[in-house]
């Protein structure tokens, strides 16, 4: 698989442990329409319609792959979607292990109107899957965790899947001593907090919903960052958009990562991109406040484009030469910093 992209060190091959476990559960067919001036009720023809298989864990991937890092995809793909979301990512080259489930998988369009500065989308709900087809993605999930170095969780999750399931795959992947980043959301989030996994990665509205409270930023986001690291969470990321993103690591205290000014185009997937950012970083053993950096210099190179997590690693380095990193008060005992890819 050739080098990294980014710095040149050697990049992870196919079948060693350096891969990365990406679970994909709401996999789905993203469809992108660029609408100048869309306003409901209209009839348009857009200005370009893009298809592509999507959903967090797929847009992850996409980024990881950009990055120059090696992975496995698990999820579900349903009827001719599934069929459409398993020949895409066989185009795109992310290997795949896709468990078909009987009902058709989602799609969800996104509409970009470049003129108003607006996104609009409108988000199938996805199959209802069964049990077996659930624990068959927890087994795939396990398996494939066995010969990686990492697993990354991100996204929803389709009906029938029961609100404990990602604490579930944490424990799996605790029981075989592998870090988990987990990017979720509200009771799938809120439930797997006690199970600690490695990283979580919300935003600022995630993060409020999962403490009960309004936080200020960056003061409140720390004391719930921090509170967070005491349940067991080794570090917490908290993605702001265009102010960037703080992170605080129960073994090396708390940054917040500025991105330059960009043009925005679509911030859809900034949050995988970043996610990707991080797990690379992590993978090349980067100090805690590097990975961040990279986090954010990916999210922002997404947010430049209208398509999610197409993001190419000659601009996130071109970006990350201009990501600012301010030292915050609060986290842990100060250690190595190099040594939280636990
Ligand atoms: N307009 C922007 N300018 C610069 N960087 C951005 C912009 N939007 C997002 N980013 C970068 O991407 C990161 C993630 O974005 P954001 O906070 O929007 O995530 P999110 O809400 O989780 O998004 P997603 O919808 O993908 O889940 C931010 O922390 C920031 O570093
Ligand atoms: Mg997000």
């Amino acid at each position: 698989m050739g080098r990294s992209a980014l710095h040149g060190a050697p990049a992870p091959r196919e079948g060693c442990v350096a891969l990365i476990t990406v679970l994909c559960a709401n996999a789905g067919v993203d469809k992108t329409y660029e609408v100048p001036n869309f306003a409901t009720g209209g009839y348009y023809h857009p200005a370009s319609a893009r298809t592509m298989a999507g959903g967090k864990g797929i847009n992850v991937a996409r980024a990881l792959m950009a990055l120059g890092q090696g992975l496995v995809l698990a999820g579900f793909a349903g009827g001719n979607n599934g069929r459409f979301i398993s020949a895409n990512l066989l185009e795109a080259g992310l290997k795949a292990d896709l468990i078909g489930v009987a009902e058709e998988s989602r799609v969800t369009i996104n509409i970009i109107d470049r003129e108003q500065r607006t996104q609009t989308r409108i988000d199938e709900v996805g199959p209802l899957v069964t049990p077996t087809e659930l624990r068959r993605l927890r087994e795939t999930w396990s398996r494939s965790l066995r010969s990686s170095a990492m697993g990354i969780i991100a996204g929803s999750a389709p009906r029938g899947v029961n609100l404990e399931f990602y604490a579930d795959l944490i424990e799996d992947a605790h029981e075989i001593k592998k870090p988990v980043i987990l990017d979720a959301r509200d009771e799938l989030l809120a439930r797997a907090i006690p199970a600690k996994p490695t990283v979580i990665s919300p935003n600022l509205n995630e993060l409020q919903r999962l403490v009960r409270r309004q936080l200020s930023v960056p003061d409140g986001v720390v004391a719930a960052a921090t509170d967070l690291i005491e349940q067991g969470v080794r570090m917490v990321l908290v993605t702001l958009g265009a102010r960037g993103a703080i992170g605080m690591a129960a073994s090396g205290g708390a940054w917040w990562a500025k991105p330059p000014a960009i043009e925005r185009i679509s911030s859809v997937g900034s949050g995988d991109a970043f996610i990707a950012g991080f797990a690379a970083g992590s993978m090349e053993r980067r100090p805690f406040e590097e990975r961040l950096r990279l986090a954010v210099a990916c999210g922002a190179a997404n947010a430049e484009s209208a398509g999610a997590c197409e993001i190419t690693a000659e601009r996130v380095a071109e970006l990350l030469a201009q990501v600012t990193l301010d030292r915050l008060g609060g986290g842990g005992p100060q250690e190595e910093s190099g040594e939280a890819s636990k």
